[in-house]
């Protein structure tokens, strides 16, 4: 297994809920180095733009009015196997089929509200990194 870099959101039901802290602590338990970090307010069409993979689903204009209602933190998180395993540390996108321990089922508020975002493969990997960061903020 090699050292991989994925991208993460705290999104904003659990920034709301002052949720972050915790939810940063359980990241570096879980063995993850938080390589970047920024909090922002995302307007509309950045969300837009960062979930249009999603554009054509029922559910696009809740997700987007979501994301962008309040701030979130942006993440880059580096350990071996990283994609996946921040999959699974997140747990399934409904939090209430999310395994016991993981992120959502400790924090996820709802099938649309789910407290975190991670990238699901590599290529998703580079294009959201480098949708909030620069090169040299993950030097
Ligand atoms: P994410 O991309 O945020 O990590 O979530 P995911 O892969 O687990 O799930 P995905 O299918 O990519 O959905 C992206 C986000 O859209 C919202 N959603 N709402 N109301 C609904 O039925 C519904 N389904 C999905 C959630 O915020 C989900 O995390
Ligand atoms: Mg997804």
């Amino acid at each position: 297994m090699a050292i991989e870099r994925t991208f993460a959101i705290i999104k904003p039901d659990a920034v709301e809920k002052n949720l972050a802290g915790a939810i940063l602590a359980h990241i570096e338990k879980a063995g993850f180095a938080i390589k970047g970090s920024k909090r922002v307010h995302l307007t509309l069409a950045q969300a837009q733009g960062f979930y249009a993979e999603h554009s054509a689903r029922g559910f696009f204009g809740e997700l987007c009015t979501f994301m962008s209602r309040g701030p979130v933190f942006v993440l880059a998180l580096e350990s071996e196997n990283a994609i996946l395993k921040w999959r699974e540390t997140m747990g399934a996108t409904d939090p209430a089929q999310a395994a016991d321990g993981t992120i959502r089922k400790l924090f996820g508020a709802s099938k649309g509200e789910t407290a975190t975002h991670g990238s699901d493969s590599p290529g998703a990997a580079a294009r959201e990194l480098s949708y909030f960061f620069a090169a040299y903020e993950l030097l």
